[in-house]
C-alpha cells in the first residue's frame, strides 16, 4: 500500500529533475524512491563526457537509499519530458529488482501522462540471487 499519493511522488521527482546533469543527451530525468519506512530518496541522471559512465536517475536514487540504510522500496516514480511516461531502462529494472519485485513503478512525463506497473511485470523471469544461493 503506497503511503504517499502518486501525484506527490511525481511532484518530488519533477523537483529533483531540475538538478539533472544531462549536457550530452539533453534528456533530463528525475526519480524518487518511496521506502517502506516513509523515507524518500531522489535521483537525477548524471552524464559524463565518457558517455558510458553516465548514470540513470533511478540508479542514483537506489544508491542514495541503500547507502542510507533503506532497502525496502514501496514505489519509484520516474519523470522525463518524453512523448510517453518514462519507462526505466533495462539496467535500472535489474538494479531495482535486487531490492524486490513488488515495487510499484510510476512512470510519468511532463504532459501529465502516467503509467504504473509492478517491477515484476516490467522484468519478467528476472535473474535473482535465488539462482546463486539455491544450487
Ligand atoms: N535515463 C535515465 O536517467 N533513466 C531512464 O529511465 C532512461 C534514461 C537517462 C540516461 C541518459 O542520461 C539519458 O536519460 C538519455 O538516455
Amino acid at each position: 500500500m503506497v503511503k504517499m499519493d502518486e501525484n506527490e511522488l511525481i511532484r518530488i521527482a519533477i523537483n529533483a529533475r531540475q538538478e539533472a546533469y544531462a549536457p550530452y543527451s539533453g534528456f533530463r530525468v528525475g526519480a524518487v524512491i518511496l521506502c517502506e519506512d516513509g523515507k524518500v530518496f531522489t535521483g537525477t541522471n548524471v552524464e559524463n563526457v565518457v558517455y558510458g559512465l553516465s548514470l540513470c536517475a533511478e540508479r542514483v536514487a537506489v544508491a542514495k537509499a541503500v547507502s542510507e540504510g533503506c532497502r525496502r522500496f514501496e514505489a519509484v516514480a520516474i519523470i522525463a519530458d518524453g512523448p510517453t511516461p518514462c519507462p526505466p531502462c533495462g539496467a535500472c529494472r535489474q538494479f531495482l529488482a535486487e531490492f524486490g519485485a513488488e515495487t510499484l513503478i510510476i512512470m510519468a512525463n511532463m504532459n501529465g501522462d502516467i503509467r504504473k506497473a509492478k517491477l515484476k511485470d516490467l522484468l519478467p523471469l528476472a535473474f535473482t540471487s535465488e539462482q546463486l544461493f539455491n544450487k
